[in-house]
């Protein structure tokens, strides 16, 4: 996390402060826009040193974006803008932190600006949260205040390799980003995998750490579980989990809000033509490598045993997959399309794709599309190794 411009700890501590609460309430609720900002910012200077006018119109603007990630909650909380992307949405924090519920002490390995930390606490454990930047550890500290956590949550100013501490249960997040830039691969992590997986080994056993949901699966030591977590439809992390913090070991995709997980079983689908309905899975069950179980559970069937597409002839209502009606299908032949497309009076809303090497933008102006008329969803894919067309109904 980098020290922003207007958001240094001591900003944050005067922030806190009950000279400024009362200005950043009222910011709160009305944050200027950018054709508003030199304005309010000159009316604050009238009473606060330009680096406070700063802070507090930041601190509005900040907890405006933070909603979607603490939605009910931002309101109340404090940001940083690196910070607040690292923040792990408040959902799925809750969703973690359930394993830790049993536990007394935990620590949080890593704690930003404390959005693990406050869900642990509320799940019911004591939490010392580890950072080495101070700005974390104001951030947190200001923010279990705001939840009324601060009794149970402890900031911690250490290096997370060098424990400091005797808990032996913790969660660790490590940082996703070298600068702007986004990291794939765990050695590149801050701390990297290796290092929490020695401290693993050393000193705390049972521990859950969450990395980037690309994570391949050769990363996976045998003992632990692997938990791919989406939110409403987006994927968001894998978690590896160890010690008694793991149900049993293997894959699992969990999906959220519905809060409801399938596991990886290995198990293999039939491979046929598409039938009456075209299901799309939610993309933790894809990550974890479970589409062959979940169309088994269903009694479904792949299309292509490459691709992640399922088919039935039913229409099932599941947390695990989007579904979608088949209007027709074919082998795909951009002149048949366009006839097909014509002959519905077919309106293109989307083009998707999935195994096919074209690209869904360009080819979306090679459609014959009838503005205003029946909604109608491309899909370009693979059907038993052939390139194949799918027109689905919106
Ligand atoms: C992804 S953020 C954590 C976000 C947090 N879970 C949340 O929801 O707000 C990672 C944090 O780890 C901290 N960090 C990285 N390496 C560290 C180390 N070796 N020791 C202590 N803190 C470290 C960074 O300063 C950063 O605040």
């Amino acid at each position: 996390m980098s020290t922003s411009v207007f958001l240094t700890p001591e900003r944050i501590h005067w922030l806190v402060s009950a000279e400024a609460r009362p200005w950043l309430d009222a910011l709160t609720a009305a944050p200027p826009d950018d054709r508003q900002l030199l304005e309010v910012l000159t009316r604050l200077r009238q009473q606060f040193s330009p680096e406070h006018a700063a802070a507090l119109v930041e601190q509005a603007r900040l907890r405006k974006r933070a909603e979607k990630k603490f939605p009910g909650r931002a309101k109340e909380m404090f940001f940083e803008r690196t910070a607040l992307e690292q923040a792990s949405p408040m959902p799925v924090s809750a969703w973690t932190a359930r394993r830790y519920g049993r536990y007394g002490w935990v620590a949080d390995l890593g704690c930003g600006l404390g959005g693990d930390s406050l869900a642990l606490a509320e799940a019911g454990c004591r939490v010392v949260a580890v950072d080495w930047q101070e700005l974390a550890l104001a951030l947190t500290r200001a923010n279990a205040r705001a939840w009324g956590l601060a009794l149970r949550v402890h900031p911690l100013r250490a290096n997370v390799t060098r424990p400091a501490w005797d808990v032996d249960v913790a969660w660790a997040d490590p940082g996703r980003r070298e600068g702007a830039q986004r990291v794939f691969h765990p050695d590149r992590l801050q701390p990297p995998l290796a290092a929490l997986l020695a401290l693993q080994r050393t000193h705390i056993p049972h521990l859950g750490v969450k990395l980037m949901p690309g994570l391949d699966h050769t990363f996976i030591p045998p003992e632990a579980e692997a938990e791919w977590i989406s939110l409403n439809g987006e994927l968001k992390e894998a978690v590896l989990w160890f010690g008694s913090l793991v149900e049993r070991p293997g894959r699992r995709a969990t999906v959220l809000p519905a809060g409801v997980s399938l596991w990886h079983e290995g198990a293999e689908a039939r491979v046929a033509r598409p039938g009456a309905f075209l299901y799309e899975p939610d993309p933790a069950v894809i990550r974890a490598g479970a589409v062959g179980d979940l169309a088994v559970q269903l009694g479904l069937w792949q299309i292509d045993r490459e691709i992640a597409y399922l088919s039935g002839d039913e229409l099932i209502i599941t947390p695990f997959a989007r579904a979608w009606a088949i209007l027709e299908h074919h082998p795909f032949h951009l002149k048949t399309l366009n006839q097909r497309l014509r002959a519905l009076q077919a309106d293109v809303v989307a083009v998707k794709k999935r195994g096919s090497p074209i690209a869904p933008e360009s080819f979306r102006r090679k459609l014959r599309s009838t503005p205003g008329g029946r909604p109608v969803i491309v899909v370009l894919t693979r059907v038993i190794n052939r390139p194949w067309m799918i027109l689905l109904a919106k």
